[in-house]
């Protein structure tokens, strides 16, 4: 099954009441851990570049690497580009052969989001790669983003209806709450929120920061409109524990990694029976 688009991944999630979930992979390991979880279950799976990787150096050869291994597998895969602020990475993740982007300019004010939004849709159309975009701000650190307490702030209705009527993208990020990283107190997410934003007809809706949150909370997300949901945090502890463990009781690199993607794949597995996807590899 070839690599698929973020769009009608997305759609079709939207349209079955189910949520697909992303996962955001920083190796090469941690996304054959992912797919293979994918692959058991028959689910169709999204596999996210941040940009710590970016900022690594590692943009290209991780995409080269989850991009051959998206296009063998046997469940339909999107690659996408998590939390951009910039066009010209945009530009290279078209060349690298992404299939979803997401365009983060939630942090302008709301015509600087319209437009770069649809400059993005604009650079995207006919290639078959989805955009994502994102309204209100997600509290917390991912990678190199990082939106204080302060900053932060859920959407409200009047600016999702005024952005949608503005441009339309193929996900929609919406602040309801939750924040990027482990959770120092319980959120509160507002799920009357996601509610009515569903409520507006608007695309598929993305829940940023699903590291730390209960599987019941999940699990109301989606039935109140969520089509996708990010992780990135827990796997990547899960990642490091293991591999630190191994490697302290003298495993070998190479079974220290596999240790280390053994613990990814448990996560993913979890995460996957969360969200409603299981067995619907077929729907393209
Ligand atoms: P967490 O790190 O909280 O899981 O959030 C992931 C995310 O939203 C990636 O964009």
């Amino acid at each position: 099954m070839a690599i698929q688009s973020l769009a009608p991944m997305l759609a079709a999630a939207q349209a079955g009441g189910y949520a697909v979930a992303q996962f955001n992979t920083d190796t090469i390991e941690a996304g054959q851990a992912v797919l293979s979880v994918a692959t058991e279950l028959r689910a169709p799976i999204i596999l996210a570049i941040g940009q710590g990787v970016d900022r690594a150096g590692r943009l290209e050869p991780l995409a080269a690497g989850l991009r051959a291994m998206a296009e063998a597998a046997e469940v339909p895969v999107c690659l996408h580009l998590d939390h951009s602020e910039s066009l010209p990475q945009i530009g290279r993740a078209l060349r690298a052969g992404f299939s979803g982007v997401m365009i983060d300019a939630s942090a302008h004010p709301l015509a600087t989001n319209i437009a770069e939004t649809r400059s993005v849709l604009g650079i995207c159309a006919g290639l078959g790669i989805g955009v994502e975009a994102e309204l209100g701000r997600v509290a917390g650190v991912e990678d190199d983003l990082e939106v204080s307490e302060e900053e932060a702030g859920k959407v409200d209705l009047a600016t999702v209806s005024a952005f949608l009527a503005a441009v339309r993208p193929d996900a929609l990020a919406v602040a309801v709450g939750t924040a990027h990283g482990f959770y120092n107190r319980p959120p509160e997410i507002d799920f009357g929120l996601i509610r009515q934003v569903h409520g507006l007809g608007a695309p598929p809706l993305v829940l940023h920061g699903g590291t730390g949150l209960s599987d019941a909370v999940l699990r109301e997300a989606v039935a109140c409109g969520m089509a996708k949901l990010n992780f990135a945090t827990e796997l990547r502890k899960a990642n490091v524990d293991a591999f630190v463990e191994a490697a302290a009781s003298g495993s070998a690199l190479l079974d220290a990694l596999a240790k280390a993607g053994s613990a990814v794949a448990e996560v993913a597995q979890k995460k996957l029976a969360i969200t409603g996807s299981v067995g619907r590899a077929s729907a393209r």
